[in-house]
């Protein structure tokens, strides 16, 4: 029996199929993209570089001597490579469980192609038992939980986070996303919101998933 890490591992590994020769990609945030991190540190002279989605994933990069471009200096992402939270079978996805869904959003939505890297616990039938984030300019908080109350939701203000942007997350718990475009589309409407965590719009285009029995790529 494997374990969620080994599961990462192997998710990471293959990754690295994805990579385009001598290419600036996309990289996410989470545990699972630290260990794609390092598999990339093992192939680094094949690429340019990277563009980040977060400040800890740009440390990690540094620290393996990758270069990091600012987005706006570049015009074209092959691919994005990021984990999630939880996926479903259309490829749509719960994002932001490490507070970088804001910049993991910008970033997908530059790249041709994102290439989502999950264990096979986060591959769901209906998503939401993952409690959604959403980053909310701070003085917006109260306004928009109660309008997510609203939606059926209890938001939870997450204790001790302000984002890379400054900003406060809500986990909103209890939603049972049977329409994740429409509820996106919905949250994204609220004064105050910057991000949600669904990506739904903008889905994965490559799941690589990680499953006891090996590692499958679903599309
Ligand atoms: C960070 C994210 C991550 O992709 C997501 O939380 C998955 O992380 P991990 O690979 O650690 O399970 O959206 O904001």
């Amino acid at each position: 029996m494997l374990t969620q890490d080994q599961l990462k591992l192997a998710v990471a590994k293959k990754a690295l199929e994805f990579v385009p020769e001598d290419a600036i990609i996309g990289v996410g945030t989470g545990s699972t993209v630290n260990l794609f991190i390092e598999e990339l540190a093992g192939i680094k002279g094949r690429i340019k570089g990277a563009v980040s989605s977060s400040e800890a994933s740009t440390a990690r990069l540094k620290a393996h001597h990758i270069p990091v471009f600012d987005l706006n200096e570049v015009e074209k992402l092959p691919v994005y490579i990021d984990g999630a939270d939880e996926i479903n079978h259309h490829l749509h996805m719960i994002k932001g469980g490490g507070a970088a869904l804001t910049r993991e959003k910008i970033v997908a939505g530059v790249a041709d192609e994102f290439i989502c890297i999950a264990d096979e616990q986060k591959y769901v039938a209906m998503l939401g038992a993952f409690p959604l984030p959403i980053e909310v300019i701070p003085m917006a908080r109260s306004y928009v939980a109660r309008e997510l109350v609203r939606l059926g939701g209890h938001p939870e203000l997450r204790q001790g986070v302000t984002t890379d942007n400054g900003n406060v997350i809500l986990d909103v718990h209890g939603l049972q996303i049977m329409k994740p475009v429409e509820l996106e589309e919905t949250i994204n409407h609220i004064a105050g919101v910057v991000t949600c965590g669904l990506f739904a719009r903008r889905r994965a285009d490559v799941l690589v998933l990680g499953k006891q029995s090996g590692v499958e790529v679903l599309r």
